[in-house]
């Protein structure tokens, strides 16, 4: 027979197992339950934004996966993204191609009209990333939520790496995130969807590191191609699918990888990732059927802790685009 005090222990222990299964720091799978009038499931009024969305517009993924990126890699994943202002983050050069906000903007409003200032735009961003990328057949991974929103924006702290930037450097950037080389290598492969504009690859395409010529990495026939979209001294700034495969191009999968073997990469650095002796070994593991999707899930879960924001350090916005009046 156990005594009471032990089997309480026992108890306790069994939580506590449970409990870190679940659970990071204060983020937790399922943290809105029970927090939006009892029983509305937060979780599913986002996926029934960004379904109806995604029906309109299917690059609503592509935009969405650079919008969490950008979010986590400047200022951590706080929604300093999603803040208007003349020198906020969406401001600075490479926002470029960020889109999506409309996105964010209509879950929120959702949200609002049924339980207001309770989800965060943050976590916002995280679930409907993940209902884009599930819709579009990549796996169904659990998001963590419990984020609190930021104060700040501002352009002057965005310092997010180049296309160029050697694997090397990029795997000590991610590293500063709390983010390995093999969550790298998986993170990249957001490139599995989504666009590229010429210019963040044209010296690949005539002037490869200042030879004249183009990067012998390339295969010839992609060559040939790209060399067609992107004219020199276009007076446009054309674009092309980051994943080559044309069958795939919108699809969550691992063919980016497979084309990034047969040297069939846009960027420099996704080109590098199948040839740097840091990463070649996985990008060869994940391009021959490692279970890619559950995967890339994880490392999605994982780039949403960084420097995430709880308690005071932050609010919940009423709108995703201002910090609230104080
Ligand atoms: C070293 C890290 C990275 C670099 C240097 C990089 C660079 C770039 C560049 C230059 C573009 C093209 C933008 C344009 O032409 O407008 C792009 C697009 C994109 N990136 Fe990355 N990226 C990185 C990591 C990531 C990560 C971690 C994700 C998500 C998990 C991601 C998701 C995307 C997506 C989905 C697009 C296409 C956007 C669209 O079609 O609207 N990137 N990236
Ligand atoms: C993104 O940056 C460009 C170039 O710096 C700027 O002209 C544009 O307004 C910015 N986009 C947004 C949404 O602010
Ligand atoms: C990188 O992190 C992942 C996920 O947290 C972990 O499974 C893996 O073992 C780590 N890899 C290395 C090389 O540390």
């Amino acid at each position: 027979m156990m005594s009471s005090s032990a089997a309480l222990v026992l108890a306790l222990g069994l939580i506590l197992v449970n409990f870190t299964g679940h659970c990071h720091g204060a983020l937790q799978v399922g943290f809105y339950r029970g927090k939006c009038r009892l029983l509305v499931d937060v979780e599913s009024v986002v996926a029934t934004v960004v379904k109806a969305k995604l029906i309109m517009d299917p690059t609503i993924t592509p935009a969405l996966l650079r919008m969490q990126f950008h979010d986590c890699f400047v200022n951590g994943c706080d929604a300093s993204i999603l803040l208007d202002g003349r020198a906020s983050e969406k401001t600075a050069p490479p926002n470029l191609s960020v889109r999506g906000y409309d996105v964010i903007d209509a879950a929120k409003a959702a949200l609002e009209s049924i339980c207001p200032g309770v989800v965060s735009c943050a976590d916002i961003i995280a679930m409907a990333t993940r209902d884009a990328v599930s819709l579009s057949g990549g796996g169904r991974y659990n998001v963590e939520t419990g984020r609190k929103d930021g104060f700040v924006s501002l352009a002057t702290n965005v310092n997010l790496p180049g296309p160029d930037i050697p694997v090397a450097q990029s795997v000590a950037t991610f590293a500063k995130k709390g983010l390995n080389a093999t969550d790298m290598v998986y993170l990249l492969g957001g490139h599995t969807v989504g666009i590229a504009h010429c210019s963040f690859f044209q010296d690949r395409l005539y002037n490869y590191k200042n030879t004249g010529k183009p990067d012998p990495n390339m295969d010839p026939s992609l060559l040939v191609s790209l060399r067609r979209i992107c004219p020199m001294n276009s007076a446009r700034d054309n674009t092309v699918n980051l994943d080559q495969d044309p069958a795939s191009s919108l699809r969550v999968d691992n063919s980016f990888y497979k084309q990034i073997m047969m040297r069939r990469g846009i960027l420099q650095i996704d080109q590098d990732l199948a040839t740097n002796s840091l990463t070649k070994a996985t990008v060869a593991k994940i391009a021959t059927g490692d279970d890619f999707n559950a995967k890339f899930g994880e490392a999605m879960v994982k780039m949403g802790r960084v420097q995430v924001l709880t308690g005071n350090q932050g609010e919940i916005r009423k709108s995703c685009r201002a910090v609230n009046k104080r």
